[in-house]
């Protein structure tokens, strides 16, 4: 009983940090399905940027603070959804004709 209750403290301990550290305004979350290239997303870049948590986090866009939840696709971000509600020319640099400032082949 005493070490489960240890091992529960470790594990919340560890998920607690693991929040933490995985905070995207110090972090980038790679997107490697693309054949057009890795797409890195650098939190720090949009913090810098002025853009808040929730504008992002949030039920139309990507509800859950975890990596893998939302499929991007082209289309989407094209029709002005998820990445394409800012990068449409406007508050942010369009897709059409600037892949290659999101998609890096490395
Ligand atoms: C410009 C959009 C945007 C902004 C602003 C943003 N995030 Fe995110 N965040 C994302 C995306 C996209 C994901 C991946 C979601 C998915 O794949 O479903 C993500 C994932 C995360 C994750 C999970 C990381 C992982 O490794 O799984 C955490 C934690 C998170 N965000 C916290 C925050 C916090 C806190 C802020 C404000 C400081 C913030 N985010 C601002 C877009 C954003
Ligand atoms: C709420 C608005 C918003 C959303 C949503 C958003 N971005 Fe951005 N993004 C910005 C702004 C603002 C900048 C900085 C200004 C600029 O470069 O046009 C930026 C910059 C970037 C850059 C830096 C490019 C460079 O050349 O420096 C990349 C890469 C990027 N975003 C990828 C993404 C991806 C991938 C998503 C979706 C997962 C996404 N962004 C969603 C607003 C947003
Ligand atoms: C704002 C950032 C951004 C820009 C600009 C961008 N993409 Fe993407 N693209 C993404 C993200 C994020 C994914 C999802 C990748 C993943 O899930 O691993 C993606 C996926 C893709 C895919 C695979 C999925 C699909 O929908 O077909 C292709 C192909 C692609 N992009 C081509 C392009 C081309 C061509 C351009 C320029 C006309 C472009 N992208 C510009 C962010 C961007």
């Amino acid at each position: 009983m005493r070490i489960r209750l240890i091992v529960t403290a470790m594990f919340l301990g560890v998920t607690v940090c693991g929040v933490a550290l995985a905070v995207p305004s110090g972090k980038t979350l790679t997107f490697s399905e693309s054949p057009m290239g890795k797409v890195y997303f650098d939190g720090q870049v949009h913090k810098d940027a002025g853009v808040k948590c929730m504008e992002c986090h949030n039920d139309g866009m990507f509800p859950k603070m975890k990596q893998g939840t939302v499929k991007v696709t082209m289309e989407d971000i094209y029709a002005g959804r998820l990445c394409g509600v800012c990068h449409n020319g406007q508050r942010a640099f369009a897709a059409v004709g600037n892949c290659g400032r999101c998609h890096i082949r490395d």
